[in-house]
C-alpha cells in the first residue's frame, strides 16, 4: 500500500506526461503539485522546453528554480491547461480549493485555461463538500464583519487563518477566513451568496471548472475521469 506522500508523487510524475515541449501550462500549487513540479524540472534538465503560468509565489519560484521558463498571467493569451490539487472534490467535479492559501491566483489562472485538470490522492474524494474546511480570501478592513455576513449563511465556525503564531498573509496581501461548513448542500449558491458580501474577494468553491480528475489510490491504480 502507497502512503499518502507516494500516491502524491505518482500523481506528478502522471501528470507529467501529459505536458509535451514547448507547451504553455498553468501550474498549480500544494504538496501533490509539488511532486509534478519537482518531475518536470527533472524532464526540463533532460531537455524538454515548456513556460509555466504560475499560481502563486512558491510554485513560482520552485518552478524557476528548476530551469522552467515563468510568464505572468497578464502576458499570455489563452493557457492550454492547469494542473493543479484540490482539498476536496465531488462527483460532478466541484472542488474546494485553497488549504495552501493560493485560491484566488489558482482560480484566475484556471479560468484563463481551456482546461482544468486535477491531481487528487482517494482522500479528497467525496460525496458531498463541506467537511473541510472552506477557505474564503478576505480584504484585511472589517473582516470581522465579513465572518458575521458569512455565520448568517449557516456557517457556525469561522477561523482566521494563522501560520507560525501570525495572521496568514495571501499572495495578494488578503486574509482566509475558514469556514466549517461540514456540508455544503448547494454549492453554487453558496459561492454566489458568498462573492456578494462586500469584502469577498474569492471563495475556494471552484464551481464547473475542473474538466478533468486524476485520482491516486493506495494500491497504486490511477484513474483518469472527464467530465
Ligand atoms: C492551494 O491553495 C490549494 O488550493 C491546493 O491546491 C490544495 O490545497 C491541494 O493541496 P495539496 O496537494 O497539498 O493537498
Amino acid at each position: 500500500m502507497l502512503t499518502s506522500n507516494e500516491i502524491k508523487k505518482k500523481l506528478g510524475e502522471y501528470a507529467a506526461g501529459l505536458i509535451g515541449s514547448d507547451m504553455l501550462i498553468g501550474l498549480g500549487t500544494g504538496s501533490t503539485v509539488y511532486w509534478l513540479i519537482q518531475e518536470l524540472g527533472k524532464r526540463v534538465g533532460e531537455g524538454l522546453h515548456i513556460t509555466i503560468v504560475p499560481t502563486s509565489t512558491q510554485t513560482k519560484v520552485l518552478a524557476s528554480e528548476l530551469g522552467m521558463q515563468v510568464a505572468e498571467l497578464n502576458d499570455v493569451d489563452s493557457i492550454a491547461f492547469t494542473i493543479d490539487g484540490a482539498d476536496e472534490a465531488d462527483p460532478q467535479f466541484q472542488l474546494i480549493k485553497g488549504g495552501g492559501g493560493a485560491l484566488l491566483r489558482e482560480k484566475m489562472v484556471a479560468a484563463a485555461s481551456q482546461e482544468l485538470i486535477i491531481i487528487v490522492d482517494e482522500s479528497k474524494m467525496v460525496e458531498n463538500l463541506g467537511k473541510f474546511p472552506l477557505p474564503v480570501e478576505v480584504i484585511p478592513f472589517g473582516w470581522n464583519h465579513v465572518r458575521r455576513r458569512i455565520k448568517q449563511l449557516g456557517c457556525e465556525e469561522i477561523i482566521l487563518r494563522q501560520k507560525e503564531g501570525k495572521t496568514f498573509i495571501s499572495d495578494q496581501g488578503n486574509y482566509i477566513l475558514d469556514c466549517h461548513f461540514q456540508i455544503i448542500a448547494e454549492a453554487a449558491k453558496l459561492n454566489e451568496e458568498l462573492n456578494l458580501i462586500p469584502g469577498v474577494v474569492e471563495t475556494g468553491l471552484f464551481i464547473d471548472m475542473a474538466t478533468a480528475i486524476i485520482t491516486g489510490y493506495e494500491d497504486g491504480r490511477i484513474e483518469v475521469k472527464r467530465k
